[in-house]
């Protein structure tokens, strides 16, 4: 890694560059105005970067003046194939060719988004990651992963697919509400717990509320998942680490997706952290200090949802359709300790229950 005066922070990832920093002094002009001169430029946009970011983007850089915005709506309701079949329709209005550049200017959602509409538009096109909120920063913008929902599972349509270069630029942030906020922090812990005592120490001690997410703890972060991912890009091994928390995470966030109370995915994470860590214990992998230090760092910033009218059979079902099982068997990721992680592990419909009754004990 690195780290330049006023130059962007920058991570190799497979074949693509991570560039953390003030996109003004980042590569993101170079490409624009000179490998991409006289190409059509796509900006993805949301409702939200379309009003907050989209102007800064198109009056800093008179290669992007007559950029192509699209606007996807917000939600994950949105996250669709039907979406991106309208979508792929105005590319093709366009006229856009496998020579131009598409721009995901957004979070999560756009560049999972961005990235199926790019890569599956006349077999590929290029695109560039900007991510604007902390959980597509430290994670969804970066790694190749793409993907829409289909019914009600999420990200169950998707290819693997690198974009040709990530930007991020922490001040993006500075507009972000604290909830979002909250969404990336819990994949950094995550990435603390399966990876780095180190990286989870300095966040345990952060409040979400008050501090700075800057190059620094971002990049820090974002290194973790980076080494997982080029030890193991297409998700046979070792990648498998970063789904901690997400086997029961997963499978509450959907739960809810269909009521009014929905929870974001970070904190849909943090609560399946929690499930797993108890489990990891429950196993004799993780010692009871760790555990009891994980609950009080992560029940300091997440609430736990009612979870009482909650049917763990459903849970257990939807945990059974989940991608990462394997000979039908609901396999996660436990902590053997803060920092350890170990994949492939199994959990009985008996244990998912029990992990049920421990974060139905932490709500006050
Ligand atoms: N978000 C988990 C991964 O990229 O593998």
């Amino acid at each position: 890694m690195k780290n330049i005066k006023n130059m962007a922070i920058k991570i190799q990832s497979t074949n693509y560059e991570i560039e953390i920093g003030s996109i003004l002094t980042s590569s993101f002009y170079d490409l624009i105005t000179n490998r991409y001169q006289n190409r059509k430029k796509i900006i993805m946009v949301d409702e939200n970067t379309h009003d907050c970011c989209l102007e800064f983007l198109i009056t800093t850089y008179d290669s992007l003046s007559e950029a192509e915005v699209i606007l996807i709506p917000e939600g994950e309701e949105n996250k669709v194939m039907e979406v991106c079949l309208q979508i792929w329709s105005a590319l093709s209005e366009f006229n856009i060719s496998r020579r131009d550049l598409v721009i995901n200017l957004g979070g999560g959602i756009i560049t999972d988004m961005g990235g199926v509409i790019a890569s599956l538009y006349k077999r590929g096109v290029n695109f560039v990651n900007i991510p604007t909120s902390l959980l597509a920063m430290v994670d969804a913008s970066v790694g190749g992963k793409t993907g829409v929902n289909l019914d009600h599972f999420k990200n169950q349509l998707g290819v693997f697919s690198n974009p040709i270069a990530v930007f991020v630029d922490p001040s993006f942030l500075s507009t972000l509400p604290l909830s979002e906020v909250k969404n990336g922090f819990a994949e950094m812990l995550k990435h603390g717990l399966i990876a780095d005592k180190n990286h989870w120490d300095v966040l345990k001690c952060m409040l979400p509320s008050e501090d700075i997410f800057g190059e620094k703890i971002i990049s820090e972060s974002i290194l973790i998942k980076n080494q997982i991912v080029l030890s193991d890009e297409k998700e046979k091994n070792e990648r498998k680490k970063l789904n901690f928390g997400h086997t029961v995470g997963h499978a509450i966030e959907t739960y809810f997706m269909s009521s009014e109370n929905t929870i974001k995915h970070g904190h849909a994470v943090a609560i399946g952290m929690l499930a797993e860590s108890y489990l990891s214990n429950y196993k004799k992998l993780l010692s009871d200090n760790e555990l009891k230090e994980i609950e009080t760092t992560i029940c300091q910033h997440f609430e736990i949802p009612d979870l009482a009218q909650v049917d763990s059979n459903v849970l257990f079902e939807i945990m059974s359709n989940d991608k990462k099982n394997f000979d039908s068997k609901i396999q996660c990721t436990l902590l053997k300790e803060i920092g350890v992680s170990l994949i492939h592990q199994e959990i009985s419909f008996v244990e998912v229950n029990l992990s049920l009754e421990y974060l139905k004990s932490l709500k006050h």
